[in-house]
């Protein structure tokens, strides 16, 4: 149902990628929202709520609905608004499910791609179908990583003062424009590690589930597994996660680490 629900919010946003855009500004540095982001949150919210009329909605473009429910569907009917409207086709439809805090499905489709990435807890990750795992790459200096800068200016300028310290030891850096995406290819081994100075729970939920249940390791900047209420995300296989929370905890002056 959450595959279907990403795949059809997916069809809609591959549909109006390159045409007229509606423009809204929200809190925060260039933190942009379309049109498409809320008519693809309808298509999102209209699939869900009438299959599971009962659970808690998290929604990024609408209100939060408290229901009497352990459960709660966490969307992001467009992650990487930025990527979208600059016409850059790299953009995802996050969905998961948490019982709490704690994400057991994650749903991240690409629809440029047609690439659906899903997990379950407890019964592994797959990229369409087929199983994927993180990367066994376990050296810091040939790692390849993505990192994002959010919208809060502080923490952006601080996360690039961070990957000052590893380069130009490294295997490569990306700027990705989606998280979820970000972290998803983390958890398809595309990325070795993903870091992000501040993120909120729809950007993260689908993605915790997918890195977990592909061999990874997902937690805060202390190193506390990840839920959705997690801010600063680190992400990477256990080896190279933990070379990485080294370098992040070994710099007091960085803004990001406050949270
Ligand atoms: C944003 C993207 C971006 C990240 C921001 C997120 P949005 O989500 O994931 O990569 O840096 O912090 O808010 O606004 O495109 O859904
Ligand atoms: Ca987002
Ligand atoms: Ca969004």
């Amino acid at each position: 149902m959450a595959s279907r629900a990403a795949e059809e919010a997916g069809s809609l946003l591959l549909k109006h990628m390159h045409g007229q855009l509606k423009l809204g500004h929200k809190e925060g540095r260039a933190n942009l929202v379309t049109d498409v982001d809320v008519m693809a949150e309808k298509c999102v919210l209209g699939i869900l709520q009438s299959e599971f009329p009962d659970f808690s909605i998290l929604s990024e473009e609408s209100p939060a609905v408290a229901r009497d429910s352990q459960f709660t569907w966490v969307i992001d009917p467009l992650d990487g608004t930025n990527n979208y409207v600059h016409g850059v086709p790299f953009i995802c439809v996050s969905i998961g499910l948490a019982i709490g805090k704690q994400p057991i499905i994650g749903v991240i489709y690409d629809p440029v791609r047609k690439e659906l990435f899903t997990a379950q807890k407890g019964r592994g990750a797959s990229l369409n179908g087929l199983p994927i795992s993180v990367a066994q790459r376990t050296a810091t200096k040939e790692s390849f990583l993505g990192v994002d800068l959010g919208y809060d200016a502080d923490k952006g300028k601080a996360m690039l003062d961070f990957v000052q310290v590893p380069w130009p030891d490294i295997g490569g850096l990306r700027l990705m424009g989606s998280a979820a995406l970000g972290l998803t290819y983390v958890a398809c081994g595309r990325l070795d590690a993903y870091i992000h100075p501040y993120l909120y729970p729809w950007d993260v939920a689908a993605a915790i589930a997918l890195v977990e249940e592909s061999g990874g390791k997902i937690t805060d900047w202390q190193g506390q597994p990840a839920t959705i209420e997690s801010r600063v995300i680190v992400a990477a296989n256990e080896t190279l996660h933990a070379e990485f929370l080294k370098l992040i905890q070994g710099q007091s002056q960085l803004r990001f680490r406050s949270v």
